[in-house]
């Protein structure tokens, strides 16, 4: 019987300076779609796969976060009290149980692979999930769930891949496809953003991973890789030369890079249009800007 993946890393030590000055002060987690910080984004996705131990790598300045988690009671009574039932629910949903998170520090930004392996020790000898909470991914079945249920079936590691063109994949990590089995990929190799004439595949690596412990054995292994950081790209390429068992889910939904501006604001545009009291009024608003813009053309 396969074990179940039950803990997840969220790796949120980054400084995120393409948010400044917002994240001078405002951890970029907190960061509202809508009403509701990424990292609520993250956490519901991560319950809907079945986790239960919920693990922050954090760094200074990341008190809000933690204070998000945080019961409220003093709100939740003026709610009480003021008979405010719809919004004490959408609060209490927020409210973690006792023991299910953990905050670890990162204390200097090494990149994700390090970020990762901060958390060896809490992880110990079990698969676990990576969740980046700039990818939001707007799906019917949440991500992390597809991905879950697939894993049940391969086991091994499992990183969720997006098609993307040639010229974006100096953004990403690329994968090196061995065989194609449709949702599924096997992967011979992946390469940490390489310039579009270099990539092996058209499939990017995005925030979702489900590894092994092995793969946080390898990370202590490695130094410095692209970029100067230790990439946790690079400590999956060694699993794939030692043990052939890594995988690439292409998942069913829409993938947002909230880490970047343009992202973030498609986001907004997209979670405001599916929220059926949000819908009327800003489709039509952007039905009259476009309009604006076509008729100065
Ligand atoms: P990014 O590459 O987006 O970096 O990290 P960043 O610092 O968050 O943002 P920019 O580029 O400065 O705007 C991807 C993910 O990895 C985490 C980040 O918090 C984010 O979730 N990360 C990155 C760490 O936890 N530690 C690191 O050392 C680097």
């Amino acid at each position: 019987m396969r074990r179940k993946v039950t803990k997840a890393i969220f790796p949120v030590a980054g400084m995120g300076t393409r948010f400044l000055p917002a994240t001078k002060s405002v951890p970029k987690e907190i960061m509202t779609l809508v009403d509701r910080p990424l990292i609520q984004y993250a956490i519901d996705e991560a319950r809907a796969a079945g986790i239960k131990e919920f693990i922050f790598v954090t760094s200074r300045g990341k008190g809000a976060l933690e204070d998000y988690f945080d019961h409220a009671p003093q709100l939740e009574q003026e709610l009480k009290k003021k008979k405010k039932s719809e919004l004490l629910q959408i609060l209490k949903n927020t409210n973690m149980e006792s023991g299910a998170i953990a905050y670890i520090r990162q204390h200097r930004a090494l990149g994700l692979g390090h970020a990762v392996w901060c958390a060896r020790r809490l992880i110990a000898n079990e698969p676990f999930a990576v969740i980046l909470p700039d990818d939001v991914i707007a799906a019917e079945k949440p991500c992390l769930q597809q991905m879950v249920e697939a894993y049940a079936e391969t086991g091994g590691n499992m990183v969720a891949a997006m098609e993307v063109e040639p010229e974006r994949s100096s953004s990403y990590g690329m994968l090196d496809v061995a065989e194609d089995l449709g949702q599924l990929v096997k992967v011979k190799g992946m390469v940490e953003k390489p310039a579009a004439d270099k990539a092996p595949s058209n499939l990017a690596v995005i925030g979702r991973y489900i590894l092994t412990p092995n793969v946080l054995q390898n990370l202590n292994q490695l130094k410095s890789g692209s970029g100067g950081e230790i990439q946790l790209t690079d400590a999956i390429a060694r699993e794939i030369e030692q043990s052939r068992n890594v995988y690439g889910y292409r998942f069913r939904g829409q993938r947002f890079d909230c880490g970047s501006k343009s992202g973030f604001l498609q986001a907004t545009v997209a979670f405001g249009l599916a929220r059926e009291e949000l819908r009327d009024d800003l489709s039509a608003y952007l039905r009259s800007i476009m309009q604006i813009d076509k008729a100065a053309q």
